[in-house]
This record gives structure tokens, sequence and C-alpha cells, in this order.
């Protein structure tokens, strides 16, 4: 759906971006900005910085920016549409209404769409031949106190059960099949209820709409869990189980539990803030939602070996965001569901308390792989520690570390000391030679992911950033260039990146708001597009002779494109770098 631009500006002139980054983001006056800590990477000294003269945020330590249109999709976890919707409830303004003709399907009637099948799902758990389900639940020992709080249902076994249902109420096949309550076979082109003869655990988001649905099987039939796919309401690399509840019970720390029955359990015992992935791997995303609304995760992943293997994946992407993580130490059991079931709450409790730092867990878990009676295993053990210990920050946090582990080694911390160090000054021998390999790359634009293009035209692409930028400062120059009172097009663009920017740019009526860009932009072409303007901002000089300047600049380059020397530009760039 493409919004009214006097909707989207209603919407931002409501919603002043420093008053919105205000309830995320501690900010303090900088001039006639804000500065304060990047909630979108973990630093200590603030590099983030709120502009409320452009209406823009640039994080000069990660790069991320936009505008308030853009930075409650990240922060909030939002697709454009949402983040929009987000901001009018924020102001207490309407949405526009659709202006007929063919719409796609709004999202809220996919939420009602999954709240039905909640519903409907709900009931059949009453039925007569929902007994086995009912028997199985109260064998995991699932109360109804459990089965309400989380809504659980049971699909029955049948194709068209739900189907039925939902036609009843107005629903097509269509969009249950996109909604992932259907699915429809290829050979025979029938449509088919997608979770059959199963426990369903409606996954629910923290506006507490209901956005997928998880099936467990019966027994042992395969396989175990069944999951809804991703739908224009759900992204299971965005979302965790059990976060409605969670988020409002975490000020001290969110247990992150692997499966649906471990955060049910744990719920159960008394403790709300538990969390689970859907059936992936912990993403980025996820971690960022956490560090929202805590400071602090207890890992609580089975104890098995698939289990401490996906722990040890998680831990550097929570700490990455900025999150202490402690372990949890199931013993005797396979998963915080079952400790519960056979050691009872109040030792959960205990072990909650005893959980372990993440460098205890590190080591031990080294030290386990391994018999350190035999020398040669001992010296494995040692050399992994080694590298371990070495990516302490605090000095005094690694001296208490090496004491501890060269104690369960028997080795003298000293030589343990002087292991540690050595690879540390490895370490920073190559993390420096990497600096100055990524100084090159950035400046030529290796790597570079938004303008794929700039290393092959580096002239160019920076003439290009530098006319968007001052455009972008100066929107009421680009309607001088829309009525050719200065001569510029799409065609000058050697870029294609710099190309899709300018034609966004001339495509607008009006005034210019970088907010419909978000649209067709990902957040990270935003970022860099708001980077442009930034990077100039200081500009005092005439802007249109400056302007005109790189005019000239990117013209003479497509000019000569055929008889490029920017290979040779680069060549002579990189000398210059390793002298
Ligand atoms: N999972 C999945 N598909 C499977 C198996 C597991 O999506 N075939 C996901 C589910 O989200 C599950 C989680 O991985 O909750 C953890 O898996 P597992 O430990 O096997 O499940 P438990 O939660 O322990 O479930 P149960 O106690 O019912 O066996
Ligand atoms: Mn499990």
């Amino acid at each position: 759906m493409r919004f009214p631009q006097s909707f989207i500006e209603e919407v931002k002139y409501r919603n002043k971006i420093e008053d919105v980054i205000a309830s995320y983001v501690n900010l303090r006056r900088a001039g006639s900005n804000y500065q304060g800590l990047c909630p979108f990477h973990s630093e200590k000294t603030p590099s983030f910085t709120v502009f409320p003269n452009t209406e823009t945020f640039h994080c000069f330590g990660c790069g991320a920016g936009g505008d308030v249109i853009s930075f409650t999709m990240r922060a909030e976890n939002l697709e454009y549409p949402d983040a929009i919707e987000f901001l009018a409830k924020r102001a207490g303004l309407a949405m526009p209404e659709d202006e007929g003709g063919e719409k796609t399907i709004s999202r809220s009637r996919y939420y009602e769409m999954n709240r039905e099948a909640a519903r409907f799902f709900n009931r059949c758990l009453s039925l007569p031949e929902a007994k086995e389900a009912r028997d199985y639940l109260a064998k995991r020992g699932l109360s109804n106190a459990a089965v309400k709080r989380f809504g659980l249902g049971f699909a029955p076994n049948s194709f068209d059960a739900l189907r039925n249902h939902m036609h009843k109420l107005g629903y097509h096949d269509e969009e249950l099949k996109t909604a992932f309550l259907c699915g429809k076979s290829e050979r025979t082109g029938n449509y088919f209820d997608y979770f059959r003869g199963r426990i369903i655990f409606p996954i629910i988001d923290h506006f507490s709409n209901v956005v997928g649905f998880g099936g467990r099987a019966l027994g042992d039939a395969k396989p175990k869990y069944l999951n809804s796919s991703d739908t224009p309401v759900f992204k299971k690399s965005k979302q965790l189980f059990a976060l409605n509840f969670a988020r409002n019970a975490c000020a001290d720390s969110l247990i992150l539990c692997e499966g649906y029955m471990d955060v049910i359990a744990v719920n159960m015992a008394g403790f709300p803030n538990a969390v689970a992935t859907l059936g992936t791997a912990l993403t980025t995303d996820q971690a960022r939602i956490m560090a929202k609304y805590t400071k602090k995760v207890i890992l609580s992943y089975d104890s098995d070996e698939a289990g401490v293997a996906a722990a040890k994946r998680a831990i550097p992407i929570l700490t990455d965001v900025g999150l202490e993580v402690k372990m949890l130490r199931i013993e005797g059991a396979k998963d915080p569901d079952e400790f519960i079931k056979k050691y009872g709450a109040t030792r959960f409790k205990t072990l909650l308390d005893d959980s372990q730092s993440k460098l205890d867990y590190l080591c031990d878990s080294v030290l386990h792989k391994y018999n350190i009676l035999i020398p040669e295993e001992k010296l494995k053990a040692a050399a992994e520690l080694c590298e371990m210990l070495s990516g302490i920050y605090s000095d005094v946090e690694r001296e208490i570390y090496i004491i501890r582990v060269s104690e369960k080694l028997s080795i003298n911390p000293q030589n343990m000391k002087n292991d540690v160090e050595r690879v540390m000054r490895k370490k920073r021998k190559e993390e420096s030679a990497e600096f100055k390999r990524k100084i090159v790359s950035d400046t030529l634009g290796y790597g570079d992911r938004v303008n794929r293009d700039f290393v092959k035209n580096a002239r160019a692409a920076r003439a290009e950033e530098a006319i968007l930028g001052i455009l972008l400062l100066r929107p009421e120059l680009m309607r001088d260039i829309k009525q050719g009172r200065v001569a510029l097009s799409s065609s000058d663009f050697l870029t294609d990146f710099g190309k899709r920017v300018f034609d966004a740019f001339m495509e607008f009526e009006g005034h210019f708001d970088i907010g419909l860009l978000a649209e067709t932009f990902t957040p990270d072409e935003i970022s860099r597009i708001v980077k442009m303007q930034i990077d100039r901002s200081k500009l005092t000089k005439n802007d249109l002779s400056v302007l005109e300047d790189h005019i000239r600049t990117l013209k003479s380059e497509s000019a000569d494109k055929t008889s490029s020397d920017t290979l040779e530009d680069i060549q002579n760039l990189i000398n210059r770098k390793k002298k």
C-alpha cells in the first residue's frame, strides 16, 4: 500500500524525531543536535546523533541512519507500512482509508484470520476427538491454566476442518494459504489444512497479534514440530515465542530457551520472563529485540550436544548487541522443561541464581572436552583456553580467569599468562593489518554492499554522492533540475545505486520527504543516503556552484567512461596507502 504523501508528512510532523528517539535512547543536547549511545550497535561513547533540523539520525559508529520512519523500522523491527501505522498510533492519527480498487490484503485481515484460527483450534481442544490430545497435554504436565494462558489448541486430524470453518467466516483458500493455514497440492491443485492432528501453539507478537503457529505432533509422529513459514505478518527471524508475556517481566533478565515446551514450563514455574526462538538458530534481529527489553539474557538451551553447540553460537550474537550473557547449567535433565518436572520450581530458581558467566561456561566446556590427565590433550586444552582468554578485554578479569584455569590444569599461572599475552600480541598485529586493509577498501568502495559499482567508477560515484547529498540538503534544487534550470539527468549517473536514488528524487511532486524512500530502499540504503547528506551538512559555499562543480565532474566521467583510467587510479591509491 502506498500512503499519500500528505499522510506521511502528517505522521512525521506529529512524531518529532528527537521525541520518538528519546524514548529509546538517552539523548543529550550537543549544539543544535542530540547525541546518545547507538541502539543499533554496542558502544561506550556516544556516536549516535539526531539532527532535528533535517529530521534525521546517523550513527558515526555503525553507519545506521535515516528519518523517524526508518528509525522506527529498525528499532521496532517493523516493515515500512507497520512503522507508519505504529507512528500514526503514537500520535493518535487515524490510518487513511484504502482508495478502493485492487488492494493487497491488509495486515489487519491476516491478524484477524490468525486470531479466528487460534480460537478455532482452542475450541477444538474440548471436542471428543481431542481426547488423545488432552491426554497428551496432561501426560506432559500441562495444566488447564497453561493451556489458557498460552491459548493452546488442537488441530483436528482432517484436511478441511479449519478450512470449512474459515470459509464460513468469509476467508478463502488463497488467503488462508498465504497465511500458512492451508497448503495446496501441486499435483491435484486441492487445498488442505496445514496443521492436522497436532497440539497448536499460537505465536503472538508484542502488540498481542496472533502472527503464526507451531504444531506439535502427538507422540512420536514426524516431524515433531510443524511451524508456519514466513507470511506477510510473520518473519520467523524477527519473532520470539512468548515475548508478549516476557516483555512485561524482564527488567532483570530474559530467559532464552530452545523450545515452546520449555518456555511454558518455565512460565508455569513462576518465571514469565522466558522466550524461545521458533525452531531456528538465534538471529541478530532477535538479539536486538531482546536488548530492547533487558540487559541480561540467561541462556537455557538443552543440555545435549546440539544444545551446547547452539548456545556457543548464540553467545557472540547476544554479546555483540551489548547483552550480558549468563549460562544455565542444567544437570540431570535434558532441558528446562524436564528439569522442572523432575526437580521442581524451587530448584530451578536456584539454577537461575547460580547461572554462570559465559566465560566460566566456555572455560568449563573446554575442560570437559579434553582428558587433561593425558599430556597431549592437556596441551590442546591449554591452547584453546589461551585463545579464549586472550579475548577478555579487562586486565583484571583476564587475570582472574588465568589463575582459575591454570589451577584446574595444574600449570604455573605465569606461564599461562605469557602464552595468553603472546596470543594477544598476535591478534593485535592481525587486527591492525585488517584495519589498514579496511581503510583502503572503504576508500575504494571495495566490499561496498550498498553501492556495488562504487569501485568501478570511484570518481564518478563520489561526485554522485556529493550531488545527491546537496539535493537532500536543499530539496528546492530538485525542482530546479526537474524544470531544466540545472542540467542533470538520470543518464548522467554511472552507478546503479546513484541512478536509483536520483530517479526516486525526481519522482516527487511537491515537497520531498526522505520518509517516502523507506518504501523502496532498504534500511542500509537509507542509512547511506542520509550519510550523503550529513557528510555535506557543513557546506557553506554557494550550494549551486558546488553542485554544478560536481555535476561537471560527473559528466566528464560519464563522457570518457570508455577510456576509463579508474583501475590505474585504484592501483595508485593502493600504492600510496601502502607507503
Ligand atoms: N523444532 C522444530 N521442528 C522440529 C523439532 C524442533 O521446529 N522437528 C523447534 C521447536 O520450536 C522446538 C524447538 O525446536 O520447540 C526445540 O526442539 P526440541 O528440544 O526437540 O523440542 P522440545 O521443545 O524439547 O519439545 P518436546 O519437549 O515436545 O520434545
Ligand atoms: Mn528440548
